[in-house]
């Protein structure tokens, strides 16, 4: 026996250890994190458009529970839950009208590190946040993102909760209602991932000249799969994986929308040309096989932006001067505040107070907050709407 070698199992075992204690410190026993945001009623009515007034008005009249008791002469603020309640009774929601095609966006680039999962969970936040009924399906056999949900993909996911049931070779499942799980945000749903997932990209190739059939059958399916899920969502957002298989390309295919990350780096800015010209050939190929792919919108985001590096701002000019207006104009900044909210298996919208600096997290949030806004502008402009006006707005300009 290598002793070197039987290193690898102990590295193995050491760090299963750790992220097991690391799961217990996050998560709940039944592995679903406890959301512990809360809204104040200034913040409230400025997510809603309307004044604190008129909130206080529908607690005051019935229309509203009452509001929440001060705590140390302090209120504790509304929840999600509350929130959403609140925009029902004022008729302040953001969802799509019924005719309006929900928005399904493949957050893709075939390289690893980009901040895909990053960006997929900030977004899916951003959009709960907002009031919107959010689809998160974790394509990718890596499952950062169902991590980020707060489940351990090894622990708390089997293979038959994950899409494979549903793509394998050996199909036990028609739709895909049986993956969807309930996370912590009561709009926002999960489709997790596990390392098993990966086993449909063997599949493919063990089933050698068929594999042409196969693949044209699996692409048919996940579209088909996720149109009907999307129904009940205004938005789905579809994390693959950082390379150029069957699920990625039956992800491609699937969605009607297209969103880039990729920092400000040379590494990054070759791999996204390279990604994007694969991307070119075989959306041709798919093509010519008449399978169309039809988007709404594609851009490129910057997501781990620094404004103090210099080589940062060089490689943004020569991304502006490629992309010109596919490229988002504002940047989601480089920030501790995600880097560490993500050791906490978070996104920074789950975060009950700073872990930074205030100053840093509010800096942080107001950026991701004005970067992801971006995204949702497009989505609403494929509904063909435009933001309804604010009521503020309108008593300012009477
Ligand atoms: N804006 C950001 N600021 C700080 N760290 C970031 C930012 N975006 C991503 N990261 C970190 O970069 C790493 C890779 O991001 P990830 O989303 O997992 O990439 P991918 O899904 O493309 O492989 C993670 O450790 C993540 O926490
Ligand atoms: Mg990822």
């Amino acid at each position: 026996m290598n002793a070197v070698i039987d290193q690898i199992g102990d590295l193995a075992e050491a760090g299963e250890k750790m992220i097991e204690r690391l799961r217990r410190k996050a998560f709940l026993p039944e592995s679903r994190k406890e959301l512990n945001v809360r809204f104040g009623i200034a913040e409230a009515a400025q997510l809603l458009g309307c004044s604190t007034n008129r909130i206080r008005m529908a607690e005051d009249d019935g229309r509203l529970p009452p509001a929440p008791p001060t705590e140390n002469g302090r209120r504790p603020g509304y929840t999600v839950e509350e929130l959403l309640n609140m925009r029902s009774v004022l008729g302040a929601s953001p969802e799509r009208a019924p005719l309006d095609i929900p928005a399904i966006v493949a957050v893709q680039n075939f390289k690893g590190g980009v901040g895909k999962s990053t960006v997929t969970c900030h977004l899916a936040h951003y959009f709960a946040v907002q009031g919107y009924r959010v689809l998160v399906v974790d394509c990718d056999s890596q499952a950062t993102t169902t991590t980020l949900f707060g489940f351990n993909p090894h622990f708390n996911i089997q293979r038959e909760e994950t899409l494979y049931p549903y793509l394998s070779i050996d199909p036990t499942q028609t739709d895909l209602l049986y993956a969807v799980k309930h996370t912590a945000w009561p709009n926002v749903d999960l489709i997790p991932s596990n390392l098993e997932l990966f086993d449909v990209e063997y599949e493919l190739a063990a089933a050698g000249s068929d594999g042409g059939s196969v693949l044209a059958a699996r692409f048919r399916k996940l579209k088909k799969g996720l149109a009907d899920l999307a129904r009940n969502y205004d938005i789905v957002l579809l994390d693959p994986p950082p390379a150029l298989g069957t699920i990625s390309l039956a992800v491609m295919q699937a969605a009607n929308a297209l969103l880039v990350p990729l920092a400000a780096t040379t590494p990054d800015f070759c791999s996204t040309v390279q990604f994007l010209s694969m991307m070119d050939q075989v959306l041709a190929q798919l093509r010519q096989a008449g399978i169309d792919v039809d988007y709404q919108f594609i851009r490129l985001i910057c997501s781990k932006y620094d404004a103090n590096d210099p080589s940062h701002a060089m490689v943004r000019a020569i991304l502006e001067q490629s992309f010109g207006p596919a490229l988002l104009p504002v940047p989601i900044l480089e920030s501790a505040e995600i880097s560490h909210a993500a050791l906490r298996m978070m996104s920074v919208y789950e975060l009950e107070r700073p872990i930074g600096t205030p100053r840093t997290h509010k800096r942080c949030r107001a950026n991701l907050d004005e970067a992801l806004g971006q995204v949702e502008a497009l989505v609403r402009q494929s509904w063909g709407r435009v933001t309804p006006a604010r009521e503020e707005d309108i008593v300012n300009a009477a």
